[in-house]
């Protein structure tokens, strides 16, 4: 059933000139989504190895990133020239333990200036890599972030700056937290999820700001840990690990195996109370989910992960299902399922909040000038969305001023007709309700899907690290034009 590459193509092409011509043609919002191009599975490297640690000391992980560009194979004979971390895709996986420092010695050989944001890793504000506490790291200088991991979990890093460039030319890896406490598995492996949108010869198309800002640049080839359609072979009867991560610019990926039934037991903050079954896993940019699966099953039989169709708003939902890697069992007798864990470690509930907030998702047409559409901009019909909080336009905005170690509820209202995933650096939360509803478990998390038109609601304590934070939609083009705002947080 996997069409062969080039017919694909073909096909992909021809389905991305329509839904552009069809903007031309008058479509004001500029909405262009691509189909995916189905690729046939190959063996790779499935999981990249760790990044080495070069200070021999227990307690303190030292990591060198140099970002640069590179010309990485994506799928077989297929190589795009990508911005990476160490020339590889996803860069290098760093892995520590709670409680471990991490230094990280960077150097920025790109053409052009960057940062190191450590997405859901409870850094000191100094250390959060957003231009609000660091000015940029310009072209061919060096930079050592330094900070202790307080929490286990599955996180990652990539740019603040000009992020929805720099994340989709690929600068992403994984960083994993190890606690006292993981459960016993036959492997604990990282897929760190993304798409990428590609022209004819396998390059990054252009960035076209205008075309992209509606519903996110999403793209027309799906990788798992830079790869289009991997295979992770798994031992039969294994009880095997999974820590997700969605780095993509705009995707979501609403994760299923079918015929095989899930386990998740952890979100963005590390582990769930208890694991609990599911049949699917909505995983929102930026958002990590932690799942085992039990490879029970047929010697050498293959299951395909897909990405089920979704409706986030702008048509995105008329996109069939799409493949994302495959799980493979080997031919050798099953080995004994390992116990699938039945609890860990407590979740305290936040008390209630002594400070409420109301964060609108606003979006709004605005005529675009000629800065916006390369290419595109002359025409007065040219209208392009505009993204806001609370009426303000990020960088234009007043920050929220808030005291450490309060718990605060927030109200995150989307007034839009589409998904957002909302994103707070810094510090964790606990949903509240979303459209009204109790979330089922209580979990630590800081990304959350905003639904189209409806209100999700967190507590969130501002515990230890004071200084400026910002939080805003994940897909990157929306918070790049506007929907991202600041809280500043002071000392009582
Ligand atoms: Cu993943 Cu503000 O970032
Ligand atoms: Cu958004």
């Amino acid at each position: 059933m996997t069409r062969p590459l080039h017919l694909a193509f073909v096909t992909a092409v021809a389905a991305l000139t329509g839904a552009c011509n069809g903007m031309d043609m008058g479509n004001m919002d500029g909405t262009m989504i691509p189909e995916v191009i189905e690729v046939d599975a190959s063996e790779g490297p499935f999981e990249p190895n760790a990044a080495p640690d070069l200070d021999p000391a227990p307690n303190v992980v030292e990591v060198a990133l140099e970002a640069k560009v590179a010309d990485v194979e994506i799928a077989p004979g297929r190589t795009a020239s990508m911005w990476t971390y160490n020339g590889q895709l996803p860069g290098p996986r760093i892995e520590a333990r709670a409680g471990d420092t991490v230094r990280v010695r960077f150097k920025n050989s790109l053409p052009e200036a960057t940062t190191i944001h450590w997405h859901g890793v409870r850094v000191p504000a100094a250390m959060d890599g957003v231009p609000a506490v660091q000015s940029p790291i310009a072209a061919g200088v060096e930079f050592t972030y330094e900070f202790v991991v307080p929490d286990a979990g599955t996180f990652w890093y990539h740019p603040h700056v000009r992020s929805e460039e720099q994340v989709e030319r690929g600068l992403y890896g994984a960083f994993v937290v190890r606690g006292d406490a993981e459960p016993a598995t036959t492997t604990d492996r990282t897929v760190v999820l993304d798409d990428l949108l590609v022209d004819s010869n396998w390059q990054l198309s252009d960035f076209d700001p205008m075309m992209q800002a509606m519903v996110g640049r999403q793209g027309n080839v799906i990788l798992a840990n830079g790869w289009a359609h991997p295979i992770a072979g798994v031992a039969r009867g294994g009880l095997h690990r999974f820590r997700f991560i969605n780095a993509a610019n705009a995707r979501y990926f609403r994760l299923a195996l079918p015929g095989h039934g899930l386990i998740q037991i952890g979100t963005d903050g590390g582990l769930l109370p208890a694991p609990r079954e599911v049949d699917e896993l909505l995983l929102v940019p930026g958002e990590r989910a932690d799942v085992l699966v039990v490879a029970s099953g047929d010697a050498n039989e293959t299951m395909e992960w897909t990405s089920l169709r979704y409706d986030r708003g702008h048509g995105t939902g008329e996109l069939p299902d799409a493949i994302v890697f495959q799980m493979k069992h080997g031919s050798d007798a099953p080995i004994a399922t390992p116990a699938t864990p039945s609890a860990f470690a407590a979740i305290a509930e936040l008390p209630a909040a002594t400070v409420q907030r109301e964060i609108k998702l606003e979006e709004s047409m605005a005529m675009s000038g000629g800065e916006h559409g390369a290419g595109h901009g002359s025409s007065t019909t040219d209208m392009a969305p505009v993204f806001s909080i609370n009426g303000e336009v990020f960088p234009d905005v007043t920050p929220l001023a808030a005291t450490l170690e309060t718990v605060e509820e927030w109200s995150i209202v989307n007034t839009t007709e589409m998904d957002h995933p909302f994103h707070l650096h810094g510090f964790r939360f606990q949903v509240v309700s979303v459209d009204g509803a109790a979330p089922s478990v209580v979990a630590w998390r800081d990304s959350i899907n905003i639904p189209a038109e409806k209100t999700v609601k967190f507590r969130v304590r501002l515990e230890d690290n004071p200084g400026t934070w910002m939080f805003h939609c994940h897909i990157l083009e929306h918070a790049e034009r506007g929907m991202m705002g600041e809280l500043e947080v002071a000392a009582p």
